[in-house]
């Protein structure tokens, strides 16, 4: 598994400050802290790049039988992110690339056809990647949930860090909870009935895992939810408890079960189709040693909606696999923004009319987006710019950029 977040977030401190909300609406009442940002020469694309290199370490890109990008923050409506990725990461021209759409659950459905591409040809490899930019009106309720980030693992036939049970239980229906229609940047959504919606899909899915030969909830050792706010994680935990008949899970059980899966979310915001394995690998990062060999749960949901329930069981050797020092420094060097700092990222639009830009150099990854010319987007790897990183003094507007 590789994460990656952009280099820059905004601390919801400062956001409650200017939109006069008080903070502990934030920090308590939605479970969130801080939230990523991308700057001009980030995007869906950059960041799933950089998520698929760590995923890839000591694997040989030649050996990946395909790749799936799913993702919400979609650069094109004809060719697929994957392609980007294709030559970025330096994958074979046998590998098969495509793009995945339903919402933030089309990383799961991902991970399951990868699942039965694997079954099929055990010796095949799949990439997943899954990467977004969650924005939201500015002022708008939904605007503290925002957040960016990329998550890539492998699936293959000798996992080393999650081998998935068979059992999996879904649910589908046509509704607007949550949208983003073509001509706008920020999505749509009926927040408080999208929570709903959330739920009673979660409660559809489990009951299906149990009919299709699931584990007991008893049996289960960690659950991660798809976190929009991380709140939403001991919202829909204590619901699923009372549907598997434990009315009154005591809180200590509760945060237990859920907690550990929570850490990155709350200092990265939504990443939507990233954010149910985000949520896993702070998971993995975080637990206390008798997690191996465990049992976690994962319940995907996607609005519109889809959602799926299934489970799998921790690799005994997981902690061989993973660098949580990495992923801390990720967060730890971030730069914290300014208020006007944050609406200038916010604020930068690229051109749609066919003229050429050249982005300004703010991103700290390994890959960036270095512009736009005759309709076509330029992406090159950080090793290889020679542009001044200048954002940091100048901020975009000149104005000061980082706290
Ligand atoms: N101190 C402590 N807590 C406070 C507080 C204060 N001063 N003021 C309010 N709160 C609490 C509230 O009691 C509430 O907690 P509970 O839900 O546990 O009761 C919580 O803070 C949020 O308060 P509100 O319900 O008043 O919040 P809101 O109206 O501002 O909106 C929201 C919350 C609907 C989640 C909104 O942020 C939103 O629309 N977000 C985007 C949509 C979303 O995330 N939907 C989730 C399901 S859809 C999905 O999962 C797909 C996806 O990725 C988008």
């Amino acid at each position: 598994m590789g994460m990656y977040a952009p280099g820059y977030y905004l601390d919801l401190k400062t956001l409650a400050e200017v939109r006069g909300i008080p903070f502990e609406k934030f920090r308590s009442g939605l479970g969130q802290q801080e939230m990523a940002v991308t700057p001009p020469d980030e995007d869906a694309v950059t960041m799933g790049a950089a998520a698929a290199l760590e995923a890839l370490e000591g694997i040989p890109p030649a050996s990946i039988d395909t790749i799936m990008f799913a993702t919400e923050s979609g650069i094109d409506q004809s060719k697929a992110a994957a392609l980007y990725l294709h030559r970025l990461i330096g994958l074979s021209p046998t590998c098969k690339a495509f793009e995945l759409k339903q919402a933030c659950c089309s990383s799961t459905m991902a991970l399951l056809m990868a699942t039965s591409l694997v079954k099929d040809s055990p010796d095949r490899r799949v990439l997943v990647v899954a990467s977004d930019v969650a924005r939201y009106d500015t002022a708008s309720p939904g605007e503290p949930t925002q957040g960016a980030g990329a998550i890539a693992f492998l699936v293959s036939a000798d996992p080393r860090l999650l081998v998935l049970d068979t059992a999996v239980g879904s649910h589908t229906e046509d509704v607007m909870d949550f949208w983003r229609p073509n001509y706008r940047e920020t999505a749509c959504v009926d927040g408080k009935y999208s929570i709903r919606v959330y739920l009673h899909t979660l409660g559809k899915s489990w009951k299906r895992y149990e009919k299709a030969g699931g584990y007991p909830f008893e049996d289960i050792n960690y659950f991660c939810y798809h976190l929009p706010f991380t709140n939403m994680g001991s919202k829909a935990h204590a619901s699923l408890a009372k549907i598997a008949g434990h009315d009154h899970l005591a809180p200590r059980a509760l945060r237990r079960a859920v907690l550990p899966g929570l850490i990155y979310n709350r200092r990265i915001g939504n990443t939507y189709t990233a954010s149910l394995y985000l949520s896993l690998l702070s998971l993995l990062d975080h637990a206390p040693p008798g997690l191996a060999g465990g049992r976690v749960a994962l319940f995907s949901y996607g609005s519109g909606s889809m959602g799926a329930f299934f489970s799998g069981r921790v690799m005994p050797s997981y902690r061989r696999q993973l660098d949580p020092r990495r992923h801390k420094r990720i967060l730890s060097r971030r730069i914290q923004l300014t208020i006007e700092a944050y609406h200038d990222m916010r604020d930068y639009a690229l051109p749609c009319d066919g003229s050429t830009i050249k982005t300004p150099r703010c991103t700290t990854g390994p890959f960036r987006l270095a512009g736009i010319a005759e309709h076509k987007r330029i992406y090159e790897s950080t090793a290889t710019a020679n542009v001044t990183p200048d954002v940091l003094r100048h901020g975009l507007s000149g104005r000061v950029c980082a706290v």
